[in-house]
């Protein structure tokens, strides 16, 4: 492989936030350029809990992208404890949505409206089960007595183990994985259960948030962790396995509401987010892995077909700017080595 330049598949993005109104006009094209396709989180204020709410939503996203863009927006849909399994797997059915979405309730950023319990849902989980709908999993218990970088680790005890053994014919994606318990459960798991990563978790260890003063745009959820569990998900992430593919969590907040006595959890890191995955391929010596997790594994699981198209890298680096689209991208101020020329 010629290591100066890397051409793959055109990538999706399996876990994305385009936020609404001017963010999202401001956000949306800056994934539609290098992806094909990405799951389009649904925990908007109020969330996307009906299928009226998420074609309206599929609408107003495809109102703020480039005219020429071939980028598809995949809708979910937000569960809480009163979904009904008839309007969901319909919404399903009509290729409205294309998979749901649990959020413990108040485990992140506008999840007041999550679900309860796993038990709360029984009967919608049933439904998706039989109608082949992919279930993605904000994998974190929300127990405070529950330290906060334990919660991941408990939640694949407490939660999704049990799950698993109650649906076993249920697709399950356990997303943003941080923790070397997410990463060997997945990777042992049976082949309904998949994973996403994003950039910060592969780059990121707890230290980060602390790094000569208090970080915000290095925080977060499910936020970093110990630097063995970094290396556990990096691990994971190059493995080469079909069950860990890429899903950024790119989670823009303006500028305030990270820099603030109560900041937001998110990071922005749709706009180089290639570049950032990219050199961590590169170090583990894995750049021949680096399209499968990009652009193959997710659709795979999916049961979606392969983006046609590509992109291509070159190593001859970039400047990550301070601001994008008035934002603090993630690598702000750093250089990457690999830059995405079309
Ligand atoms: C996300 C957001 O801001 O919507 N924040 C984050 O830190 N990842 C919510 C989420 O995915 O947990
Ligand atoms: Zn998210």
């Amino acid at each position: 492989m010629d290591a100066q330049a890397l051409t793959i598949r055109r990538p999706d993005d399996w876990h994305l936030h385009l936020r609404d109104g001017a963010m999202l006009r401001a956000v949306a094209p800056v994934t539609a350029r290098r992806f094909g396709r990405a799951i389009v989180m649904p925990n908007l204020s109020p969330p996307v809990t009906t299928p009226a709410l998420a074609a309206a939503y599929r609408d107003r996203i495809r109102a703020a992208l480039p005219a020429d863009t071939g980028f598809a927006p995949l809708m979910t849909c937000y569960l809480t404890d009163a979904t009904d399994p008839a309007a969901l797997v319909r919404g399903h059915a009509d290729g409205l949505w294309v998979a749901a979405k649990l959020y413990p309730a108040h485990a992140t950023t506008n999840s007041a409206h999550g679900v309860s319990s796993v038990a709360a849902i029984r009967p919608v989980l049933a439904a998706m089960e039989r109608a082949g709908m992919v279930l993605c999993v904000h994998g974190e218990v929300t127990d405070p007595a529950i330290d906060i970088f334990d919660r991941e680790a408990v939640f694949v005890e407490r939660v999704l183990q049990p799950l698993i053994a109650d649906f076993p014919g249920l697709r399950i994606v356990l997303e943003h994985i941080t923790t070397a318990q997410a990463a060997a459960f997945v990777a042992d798991g049976p082949a309904t259960l998949a994973a996403t990563i994003t950039p910060q978790h592969l780059h990121l260890n707890r230290n980060a948030l602390f790094a000569g003063g208090l970080r915000p745009h290095a925080y977060c959820l499910p936020v970093v962790k110990r630097e063995h569990h970094r290396l556990a998900v990096r691990a994971a992430a190059v493995s080469g396995s079909a069950k860990f593919f890429l899903g950024t969590d790119s989670a823009p907040h303006a500028v305030a509401a990270k820099e603030s006595g109560c900041g937001c959890a998110g990071i922005f890191n749709a706009p180089f987010a290639l570049e950032s995955y990219l050199a961590v391929f590169e170090e583990e010596g894995a750049l021949d892995r680096f399209e499968g997790f990009a652009s193959e594994h997710g659709a795979r699981f999916y049961g979606l077909p392969l983006n046609a198209g590509t992109v291509t890298l070159v190593r001859d680096g970039v400047d990550v700017p301070a601001r994008v689209a008035g934002l603090v991208p993630f690598h702000a101020g750093e250089r990457l080595a690999w830059r995405v020329t079309k």
